[in-house]
């Protein structure tokens, strides 16, 4: 293991029933609110109606219509209505799109200048609104993490940033308010808490043998419930399971010790900020090709997962085949639950690939367990067609 320090100030307040504790837990900030919140969902299930009666008193401004993959200039709007409303306060309503669109108009609200200067890390962050959310979808762990990705559709990038002031003061987690998030997107949820799995279980710290059982331990319980959740998306016994596993999945407990890979992530990100494709589906297609191509980096590392997470028989096996038979599995239990498979299934060929290859190299090479280039991340898309 590396040293690590682990600082996470948010107030998880997790289960059935937690919503009624809104009106608590924003008191202490002001009474000028900026509600922010998507594309209605949150109206159909009558969480909206819940926070306005609990917000009885407050002085409300709403920003709605926040964008899957959200865009720079939603946020814009936002830090502008934060400052025309004196809004002291924010509360993001939604999956992981509102909350990362939260963090940047909350940092954009005290930010003299353009705030994709501090996305794009040409300038930091020096203090943001404080804000607080009810998470509706299980996926990001934006809920409890200081990271948001925000999309420039100027020059189609999607960059993910953070700050040290941009944790949530609380994100209250209640499993009934993700009943009604439909099958596409509950896959999405799983996939990509899963890939945050993933990415974190690719490392090359030795003596990782707690964090390495809490992952597959993870993922195990995941591929477990996540077919019968498909089954009954009104279960709220395992909406509860899959929405705790999510916040898990990211909220830094998994990457104590080590750094986890990512280059799947930056690669997703360049697709999405080509062709807004969802997030979760991007990297369904996307992990098992990175898995494929980097498998030789060390073999060992991926017969244990296929061992242990994918019940692999390793008899008679070299690491690597156990290790393949393992990446198959994932592939097979992702399209199993309804996972999108090709790049084709959103309808993307070989047309932009290179212009992909060169977003994911914003920074340069990437990637900690084994670092990517061009070559490889063109290889790794072509895989995916
Ligand atoms: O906009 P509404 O109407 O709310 O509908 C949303 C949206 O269409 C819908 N939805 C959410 N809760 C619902 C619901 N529909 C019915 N009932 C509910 N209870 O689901 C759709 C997708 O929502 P979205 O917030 O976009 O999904 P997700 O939570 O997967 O967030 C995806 C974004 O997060 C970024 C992704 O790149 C993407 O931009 N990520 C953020 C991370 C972070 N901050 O740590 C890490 C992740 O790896 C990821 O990159
Ligand atoms: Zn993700």
């Amino acid at each position: 293991m590396n040293q690590f320090m682990y600082w996470n100030p948010v107030k998880w307040i997790f289960g059935k029933g937690t919503a009624m504790q809104l009106r608590d837990n924003v008191a202490p900030f002001g009474e000028n609110i900026l509600l922010v919140y998507g594309g209605g969902s949150i109206k159909k299930s009558g969480l909206y109606d819940e926070v306005i009666d609990q917000l009885d008193g407050f002085n409300i401004t709403e920003l709605s219509g926040v964008e899957p993959n959200p865009r720079l200039s939603t946020v814009k709007r936002g830090a502008e209505l934060c400052r025309a409303n004196d809004v002291s306060f924010i509360l993001a309503v939604g999956g992981g799109s509102v909350i990362d669109c939260t963090k940047a108009i909350a940092a954009a609200a005290k930010f003299e200048g353009d705030p994709w200067d501090f996305i794009t890390r040409k300038a930091t962050v020096e203090e943001a609104l404080p804000f607080g959310t009810i998470l509706t979808h299980a996926a990001t762990a934006s809920e409890m993490n200081s990271g948001s990705v925000i999309t420039n559709w100027d020059t189609n990038e999607k960059l993910g940033w953070g700050s040290p002031h941009t944790f949530p003061k609380f994100s209250i987690c209640d499993p009934k308010w993700t009943l009604t998030v439909p099958r596409d997107q509950t896959v999405y949820g799983v996939v990509d808490m899963m890939s945050h799995m993933l990415e974190q279980y690719f490392h090359n710290a030795e003596e990782t043998d707690v964090q390495d059982r809490l992952i597959e331990g993870t993922m195990k319980t995941l591929i477990e419930k996540a077919p019968a959740l498909m089954n009954n998306l009104q279960d709220e016994k395992l909406r509860e399971t899959v929405m705790f596993a999510g916040t898990l999945g990211l909220n830094g407990m998994l990457q104590m010790g080590y750094r986890g890979d990512w280059a799947t992530h930056n690669i997703e990100h360049a697709v999405s900020a080509v062709y807004d494709i969802p997030h979760g589906g991007g990297l369904a297609i996307i992990f098992p090709n990175w898995m494929n191509h980097n498998i030789d980096v060390k073999p060992e590392r991926f017969k244990q997962l296929a061992v242990r997470v994918f019940d692999v028989d390793p008899e008679g096996k070299s690491d690597r085949e156990a290790g393949l038979e393992g990446i198959e599995a994932l592939r097979a239990f992702w399209t199993s639950i309804g996972a999108p498979s090709r790049l084709a299934d959103y309808d993307i060929d070989d047309s932009r690939l290179e212009e992909m290859a060169e977003k994911t190299l914003f920074n340069g090479p990437f990637g900690n367990f084994t670092k990517l280039d061009r070559e490889d991340v063109v290889a790794i898309l072509r895989a995916s067609l």
